[in-house]
């Protein structure tokens, strides 16, 4: 297993943990999961046993908690992970510190989540398998795995070198870092500078559609739909890289195709492809 992405997330979130709350206080976690939990009710979730991978300071999971999910979670940021056990709701003996490439975890989880970006910082199509493959394993036979993956557009418009922006609420200030020219499977960079001179560096790698459904497949899973996401939340249904500012994809265990509810799925949380969202201000890890 590569483990050349773990040093640089766990400093990089080391030390935003503190302010991290206050950087993305813009962001709708609440109707953005709670949107995802619908689809992925259609795409055949019951049960309310559910475990956030990479859950950071809990604003992924909070929403769960008022669906009425019983919750489980995990973070690689022992400082991530503690603030989320400081968040409540969650007994903090669930809440533990793991890389999602060797989950601890055991028994059958009807939904799992991974939001906001955190597949980026796997930086190796053998990463993602390795999180997947840990994925399938505890996956309920019905079970729907979300997760989103940063677009091509947001790598252009947020981690090319001289892109800044102010978060003055987190008395931080965002800077891309990639000098390259941006394209599919790209390493991108990027810094938030922080209060105090430190500095939280961030290295994440653009995943093509093709590299996710790959990896998905080797470890197990069958992708159930990849939807297409601007800012706000807003799902589309057909994803595209240069429009969207996240591609999320739903996921279930492969092997039984009669359990394929998403075949069939229309849904109002979906937005058709009649008008291409405009992308007024394209943002990071911006749900
Ligand atoms: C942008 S934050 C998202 C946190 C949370 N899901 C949310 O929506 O607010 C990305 C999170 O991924 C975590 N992370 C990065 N690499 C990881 C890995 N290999 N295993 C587990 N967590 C990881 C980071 O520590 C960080 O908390």
């Amino acid at each position: 297993m590569s483990t050349s992405s773990s040093p640089a997330a766990l400093l990089a979130y080391e030390r935003l943990a503190p302010v991290y709350d206050r950087f993305t206080d813009s962001y709708d976690h609440d109707g953005w999961v709670a949107r995802l939990e619908r689809i992925a009710r259609q795409h055949g979730l019951s049960g309310r046993r559910a475990l956030d991978v990479a859950c950071g300071t809990g604003k992924s999971f909070a929403p769960l908690l008022e669906l009425g999910y019983d919750v489980w979670a995990c973070d690689l940021s022992p400082a991530m992970a503690e603030q989320a056990r400081r968040a409540g709701g969650v007994d903090p003996d669930r809440i533990v510190v793991a890389d999602m490439r060797e989950l601890p975890h055991e028994g059958a989880f009807d939904l799992v989540t991974c939001l906001d970006d955190a597949i980026n910082y796997l930086l190796e199509p053998d990463d993602l398998v390795a999180a997947f493959r840990n994925v399938a394993r505890l996956l309920s036979p019905t079970g729907v795995y979300v997760f989103d993956t940063n677009s091509l557009s947001t790598y252009r418009a947020a981690f090319a070198a001289r892109v800044t922006f102010e978060r003055p609420q987190a008395d931080a200030r965002w800077r891309g870092e990639t000098r390259a020219p941006i394209g599919p499977g790209a390493l991108c960079e990027a810094s938030i500078e922080l209060a105090g001179s430190s500095v939280s560096h961030h290295v994440q790698r653009h995943h093509p559609e093709s590299t996710v459904r790959k990896a998905l497949a080797s470890a197990g899973l069958a992708c159930r739909a990849v939807l297409g996401q601007s800012t706000g939340g807003v799902l589309h249904e057909d994803a595209d890289e240069d429009t969207h500012t996240k591609l999320v994809y739903l996921a279930a265990r492969a092997g039984d195709e009669s359990l394929d509810f998403g075949k069939e799925v229309t849904t109002m949380e979906i937005v058709r492809p009649i008008v291409r969202p405009r992308i007024v201000r394209p943002s990071i890890v911006r749900p």
